[in-house]
């Protein structure tokens, strides 16, 4: 088990790191960055199913639900298709509306989750087609869907979901921009641009974890090898890529070169504590003194607006689930209708507050944000934020600032997520929980 853990501590260690190759593993074959096309070919869907949807009805449970809500941001942003999410384990006990036109969409790490398998048997039941987004070749959900898009994350053994999480996000994007494509809502320029965004994500993750890009020369010792998939990306039964998509993702711009965080190597001891400093200091090292100030308190708040709300409850799930602290995901806007009354000075309160600046429904949203952690800080709350490097109204306002690199709105949760991952895994270190196995949790739920 050691060997398998590439000289990690843990597991979930080791799939935080992979999630550059995860994430390029994800989208290489399925763009392409010179025309920005996307190509996925569901057999038993056509582009005319996909053109006359009424509406995607997505179903799963934990955290791939958190994937399925940020999936509705993109989903009716790029294709302007309506977008239900439900709690798979929810779905069937409502007798949901779901008719021939509308399409399921079933997201889950294993394939075998009972809950999410109920959900799709109501779906069909239903006359729905379904699609899964699934980990697992040949998983139970994929047998009964009309096409699968597999996220190449290889096998997740850490019962946290890291680097499938944010697989599903990026299968979620990719399957938005082809729906855009497919439904003619999305320009051959914009379309273009976003691939291109997207092909710099694995340089701008593996930058944000200080490990060598994925494709980066010499690169084998920054990011742990991918446990493959026993099939290639795209070419499960249902779903086959055409061949000129095949891109090789060269704008893999970034490569840094110190090595990723091992047992018994300590990161270096200064942190962006200094609320004048707008730059990006050591992600891990900064995470692992975050957990050193806040690993003794008993609840957590963690808040974001938009497509950065998910990505709020997804963090107050990691805390949650490995380390047994009490936490709450929660819209930064709703704080005012009765959170508010939680704050106090022993209250930390993690905020998202990133922006992409070329966009001004993200900018609009920010400024709110800005409003709602003045809320925070105006009743002595403790506000940890993630921004965006170079942001440095932000600095001002809060007692600790976690920098991440600029991407377009739609592409920054598969960034933010990742100081989320790593302050969750430092605070259960801290408090000496099994971090891999947390108590009660299994990593695949087959019951209902
Ligand atoms: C996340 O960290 C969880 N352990 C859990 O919420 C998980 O995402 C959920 O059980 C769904 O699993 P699936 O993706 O395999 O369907």
């Amino acid at each position: 088990i050691q060997a398998e853990k590439a000289g990690y501590k843990h597991f979930m260690l080791k799939e935080i790191n992979e999630q550059p190759r995860a994430i390029r593993d994800t989208t290489l074959g399925r763009v392409s960055l010179d025309t920005g096309k996307v190509f996925l070919e569901a057999m038993q869907l056509t582009d005319d199913d996909l053109r006359n949807a009424s509406q995607i009805t997505i179903a799963a449970c934990g955290t791939s639900w958190h994937a399925g809500l940020a999936g509705k941001f993109m989903i009716e942003r790029l294709a302007r298709l309506p977008v239900e999410v439900d709690y798979a384990s929810e779905y069937r006990y409502r007798d949901p509306i779901a008719d021939p036109r509308a399409i399921g969409l079933l997201i889950t790490q294993s394939g075998e989750t009972a809950d999410t398998l109920a959900a799709q048997a109501e779906l069909i039941a239903k006359g729905s087609k379904t699609l899964a987004i699934c980990n697992v070749v040949g998983a139970a959900i994929t047998r009964k869907a009309q096409g699968t898009l597999t996220t190449n994350a290889g096998p997740e053994i850490g019962v946290a979901s890291t680097k499938a999480f944010t697989a599903q996000l990026t299968a979620l994007f990719v399957l938005a921009l082809h729906l855009a494509q497919v439904r003619g809502t999305i320009s051959d320029e914009e379309s273009l641009h976003l691939v291109t965004e997207l092909s710099k994500l694995p340089g701008k993750l593996a930058s944000l974890l200080n490990i060598n890009s994925p494709d980066a020369p010499g690169s084998s010792e920054g990011v742990a090898a991918p446990t493959r998939l026993s099939q290639n990306a795209g070419h499960n039964k249902n779903v086959s890529f055409r061949p000129e998509a095949q891109s090789d993702l060269s704008g893999l711009t970034q490569n840094v070169s110190s090595r990723p965080e091992r047992s018994g190597v300590e990161g270096p001891p200064h942190f962006a504590t200094d609320r004048r400093s707008t730059t990006r200091q050591p992600l891990s090292a900064q995470c692992e003194e975050l957990a050193r100030l806040f690993h003794t308190s008993d609840d957590f708040l963690f808040l974001g607006r938009g497509i950065h709300y998910p990505i709020a409850l997804e963090g107050a799930l990691k805390l949650k689930e490995i380390s047994y602290i009490h936490a709450e995901g929660y819209p930064a806007g709703e704080m005012k209708h009765g959170p508010n009354a939680l704050i106090d000075e022993s209250l930390p309160v993690v905020c998202i507050a990133t922006k992409d600046p070329n966009d001004p429904s993200s900018v609009l949203k920010y400024e709110k944000t800005l409003s709602n952690i003045q809320e925070v800080t105006a009743r002595s709350g403790r506000v940890i934020a993630i921004a965006i490097e170079g942001d440095t109204e932000i600095s001002q306002l809060v007692e600790q600032t976690i920098y991440i690199p600029q991407a377009p709105e739609l592409l920054l949760p598969i960034l933010e997520v990742v100081p989320l991952q790593l302050l969750a895994y430092h605070i259960a270190v801290r408090r000496g929980c099994d971090v891999d196995q947390p108590r009660n949790l299994a990593k695949s739920v087959t019951v209902e």
